[in-house]
């Protein structure tokens, strides 16, 4: 049997009301274009997380297909049709060019995929998140695949016990590493601590099997100016000698502070909620992340699960909300609002400009 592949495109194409959520119709839109488009799809399901629309496709044309990418391209533009009649706000904001050159990645959408050989049974869980960064998954994916003391499995299933290998991306430089788990942890963690330049774009297993894969397009250094966070998606498969769907969830228990929220200017916690509350409001969050968990059966995608309706998550989510209050109070006094090189795309840039002459050596 050929390899599957799974594709998750994503783009913010118009807000309703203001950056909260997708309006309906734009829903309905996605759906039909796929369906009425998406011949090579074997399955799509659509869904959305505060204001992005996730397009989640399977299909045996591989990753960087350019049929799937016009697809998504396609599905986008006419969207942003109706975002334009509705007068959403911010219609079309992620689609930075005009035409279609091949491939979506550098065009404003965010990218996910991976292509592989479907298991006996293969669960897989696809995070989506709003008001926040690639590196959002840097903390996650570590505690998923190398951090025993979230993954029992890394101990305890002879499968997992070897470890993992991690591939980083520079996201300011374009070139990437790969560190084997967990023989170079401590090198691995000098670069994925730092969520704004480094990002976890892809884990193997020590065998090259693909376990998970981010989006990892930073919209703001594509385009040159700030338009807003990424907003990033990430695939992770899941069980028999990969992490437990359990595990997986597990690193998002103890909520931690990514970078996005009001203006994407803000240090805020991810809070993992499910799709029925992820309409981020509160100062235009805090940052939310939904999971959804999907059995494949030839490419079918049998679900979704809305994995963290659990009510075992409701002591992250209060914990979060406090950790918001707290936050809230710095108002715009570091480390509430971002370092100033993480704003050059704002008023900056301006500022130092405006004030250059009265600055006076002391
Ligand atoms: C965050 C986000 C919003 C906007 C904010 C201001 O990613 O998109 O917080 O930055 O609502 O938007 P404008 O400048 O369009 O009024
Ligand atoms: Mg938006
Ligand atoms: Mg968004």
């Amino acid at each position: 049997m050929s390899k599957i592949t799974l594709s998750v495109i994503k783009a913010d194409i118009g807000g309703y009301v203001g950056h909260t959520d997708v309006h309906p119709d734009l829903l309905e839109i996605a759906k039909k274009m796929l369906k009425e488009k998406g011949d090579m799809l074997i399955d799509f399901h659509v869904t959305r997380v505060g204001d992005d629309i996730q397009l989640i496709m399977t299909h045996r044309e591989g990753v960087d297909s350019e049929k799937i990418h016009k697809l998504a391209w396609d599905t986008f533009l006419a969207c942003t049709e109706r975002a334009r009649e509705l007068k959403l706000y911010g219609a079309g904001q992620d689609l930075l060019k005009d035409s279609f050159s091949g491939n979506i990645k550098g065009m404003g959408p965010g990218v996910a995929e991976m292509e592989f050989e479907e298991r006996k049974s293969e669960p897989v869980v696809i995070f989506i998140a709003d008001k926040t960064e690639p590196g959002a998954w840097n903390l996650p994916l570590y505690k998923m695949f190398a951090d025993p003391f979230n993954t029992a499995g890394l101990i305890i299933d002879p499968s997992m016990h070897q470890g993992f290998k991690f591939e980083v991306y520079d996201m300011y430089e374009g070139k990437k590493i790969v560190f084997n788990t967990p023989e170079e942890l401590y090198d691995m963690l000098v670069f994925i601590g730092a969520t704004g330049r480094y990002c976890i774009r892809k884990v193997y297993t020590k065998n090259n099997e693909i376990a998970a894969v981010s989006s990892t397009q930073r919209m703001n250094l594509m385009a040159g100016k700030y338009i807003g966070k990424d907003d990033p998606v990430l695939i992770v498969r899941c069980q028999n000698g990969l992490p437990a769907v359990g595990e997986v969830l597990e690193a998002f228990a103890n909520p931690h502070l990514v970078s996005g929220w009001m203006r994407g200017s803000h240090t805020g916690p991810m809070i993992p909620v499910s799709l029925e509350d992820a309409v981020p409001t509160r100062f235009d969050g805090p940052p939310r992340v939904c999971a959804l968990g999907f059995q494949l059966k030839e490419g079918k995608l049998i679900g979704p699960q809305d994995l963290f309706k659990d009510i075992a998550f409701d002591s992250a989510r209060k914990k979060a909300l406090e950790i918001a209050d707290y936050m809230r109070t710095l108002g715009p006094f570091e480390p509430h609002r971002l370092p100033l090189q993480e704003l050059e795309y704002t008023t900056l840039p301006h500022l130092m400009e405006k004030l250059k002459d009265r600055w006076e050596k002391d």
